[in-house]
C-alpha cells in the first residue's frame, strides 16, 4: 500500500529567548524545512534527505527526529500502517534555530495529519519533544511548541505536559545570524551547570514574567529590557565565537535585545518593524564575523504561523 503524499511546511524557531530555558519559544516566518509523508503497510522509511547538511543527517528512522516523532504518533494513535518520509531542509542542523526540532514537529505533524488528526496539541507536541529527547541530549519542547503552534509559546508543566501559545507584537521583527560554526545541541547542554542560585532564579522569573507581559501588551521596549539570561547563556558564551561582539553590534544598530539563539550558534536580534528594517543589524553582525574571517548567513523574519499544509 502506498498512499497520496501530503506536504508541510515547519517553520525555524527561537528557543529560549533570554529567560525561558526550555519554556520559552516562538515560530519564524523564514527558514522552514518541508517534510513530505503518505501512508505505507508498516514501520516508517526515511526516502529522501535534501537541503543544507542534509549529508549529516540519520536515515535510520529510530535515530532521524522526523522519523522518531512520526513513529510516535503513529503508536499514540494506534495506527495500522506506516509512513514513508521525504525531508527537504531549510534549515542546517546545529543552528540554534530548531533544526532538529523543525524535523520532529514536521514529522509529527504529517503523521498527524495522516492519523486524521486525532491528537490533542499537547499531545502532538509531546510526540515531537520525545524525538528531541533521543536526538538532542534532553527532553525539552521549546522548539517544537512554537513550530507546531506557531506564535510565542510557553510550556507552563512538563509533567503534566501543558504548552500555551500566545500572539507575539505585530511589529516584533527578528534578525537571525548563523556564523559559520556548528554547535550541537547534546554538547551544548553538557556545559550547563548542574544547579541555579536563588539570586538568579530571582532574576529569571522577574524578566520571564515581564516578557510575556510585553508580549501581550506589544511593549517593545519592555520586551528588550526582559530578554536577559545569567544562566545559561554565560555558560554557552565560549562556544560561539565572537557572541558579545556580535550582540553589541546590534545593539549598537537600534536592536531592542540581541541574544543567543537556543543552543546556539545562531545570535537573534530583536527590532521594532515600526522604527527598523532590520538589515543594518543583518548587515552589521555580518561585517563584523567577515573582519575576524568568519562567514555569517543573516535572515531578516518575523514571528510565523506553525506546522501547515501545503
Ligand atoms: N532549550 C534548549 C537548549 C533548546 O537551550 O538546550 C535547544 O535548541
Amino acid at each position: 500500500m502506498s498512499g497520496k503524499w501530503v506536504k508541510v511546511v515547519a517553520p525555524a524557531t527561537i528557543s529560549n529567548v533570554g529567560p525561558g530555558f526550555d519554556i520559552f519559544g516562538m515560530a519564524l516566518s523564514d527558514p522552514f524545512d518541508v517534510i513530505e509523508g503518505r501512508k505505507i503497510d508498516d514501520s516508517i522509511l526515511i526516502s529522501e534527505i535534501t537541503g543544507p547538511g542534509a549529508e549529516s543527517i540519520p536515515r535510520d528512522p529510530a535515530k532521524n527526529s522526523a522519523g522518531i516523532a512520526a513513529a510516535a504518533v503513529l503508536e499514540k494513535c494506534d495506527a495500522d500502517f506506516g509512513i514513508e518520509l521525504k525531508i527537504k531542509k531549510g534549515i542546517r542542523p546545529c543552528s540554534g534555530i530548531g533544526s532538529s526540532g523543525a524535523s520532529a514537529a514536521g514529522g509529527a505533524y504529517v503523521a498527524h495529519l495522516l492519523c486524521d488528526n486525532k491528537l490533542t496539541d499537547n499531545q502532538l507536541v509531546m510526540c515531537a519533544a520525545m524525538a528531541e529527547d533521543v536526538t538532542s541530549g534532553g527532553l525539552h519542547a521549546d522548539n517544537v511548541a512554537p513550530c507546531i503552534l506557531g506564535g510565542f509559546t510557553i510550556i507552563r508543566s512538563y509533567e503534566p505536559f501543558e504548552v500555551v501559545r500566545v500572539d507575539p507584537p505585530k511589529d516584533l521583527g527578528v534578525v537571525v545570524a548563523m556564523p559559520d560554526v556548528m554547535v550541537s545541541t547534546k554538547d551544548a547542554r553538557m556545559v550547563l551547570p548542574a544547579e541555579v542560585r536563588v539570586r538568579d532564579l530571582v532574576f529569571h522569573v522577574g524578566n520571564a514574567s515581564c516578557l510575556v507581559h510585553a508580549m501581550l501588551t506589544g511593549d517593545m521596549e519592555l520586551l528588550g529590557r526582559s530578554v536577559k539570561d545569567a544562566v545559561f547563556e554565560p555558560a554557552r558564551t565560549h562556544l560561539i565565537p565572537h557572541l558579545k561582539e556580535a550582540e553589541a553590534t546590534a545593539m549598537s544598530l537600534g536592536a531592542k535585545a540581541s541574544f543567543l539563539g537556543g543552543s546556539g550558534p545562531c545570535v537573534i536580534s530583536f527590532f521594532s518593524k515600526k522604527e527598523h528594517s532590520g538589515e543594518p543589524i543583518a548587515e552589521g553582525i555580518k561585517n563584523m564575523y567577515a573582519s575576524k574571517g568568519m562567514g555569517c548567513d543573516t535572515w531578516v523574519t518575523d514571528a510565523g504561523r506553525g506546522c501547515r499544509r501545503l
